[in-house]
């Protein structure tokens, strides 16, 4: 396995829809090493998902886990879950604001209204068919993910500019705050 840099805001890459990938090339000893790539890369910066376009891989593949990640205290746990060819569907219009940062985009946050219950339809690393139900917060990291599969970021998102802030303002004058929405988010949704 291998850290693969990661693209920063700015990098055509990051604004292209990825290609779905067909199964005999996701089962490609070349897809499978992008997907273990992509785990370790992701855990590496303390990430709580990464797509493979953020690795230069145009290809709609993004992978997530959350295990009481440092860079977000508050967010519950997600098991290590690989996405191909994702497809989310909100149920119901519910949303929620999520307070959001991405490894491509140094040092920024930013609040992004996110459905509070999607389906999400996949397949999984061996090609085999994924139907689950995320919601709340985890609803939260899956749009941001798969966003990045159609070439869109969250500042894209943020209709507030007054919220952006650097990480260490967040912690400073923002966290307290989305901490407790954070809460009542968990209250409602589960997760
Ligand atoms: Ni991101």
């Amino acid at each position: 396995m291998t850290l693969r840099k990661i693209a920063q805001i700015g990098h055509p890459v990051l604004r292209q829809r990825a290609r779905e990938l067909s199964p005999e090339e996701l089962a490609s000893p070349a897809t499978q090493a992008l997907i273990d790539d992509l785990v370790e890369t992701m855990r590496d910066a303390n990430g709580a998902g990464l797509a493979a376009p953020q690795v230069h891989a145009s290809v709609r593949i993004c992978v997530l886990e959350v295990k009481d990640n440092p860079r977000y205290p508050y967010k519950p746990n997600i098991p290590l879950t690989i996405l191909v060819n994702p497809v989310l569907t909100p149920i119901g219009d519910t949303t929620f604001e999520n307070y959001e940062g991405c490894l491509s985009v140094p040092d920024l946050r930013g609040v992004v209204r996110r459905h509070a219950e999607l389906r999400v339809d996949a397949l999984d690393r061996r090609g085999a068919p994924i139907a689950l139900v995320a919601r709340g917060i985890t609803a939260g990291t899956y749009q941001h993910e798969c966003d990045h599969l159609d070439g869109v970021l969250f500042v894209d998102r943020v209709t507030d500019p007054t919220t952006l802030c650097t990480w260490k303002e967040f912690a400073r004058h923002r966290e307290e705050a989305f901490k407790a929405t954070v809460r009542d988010v968990v209250a409602r949704f589960g997760s």
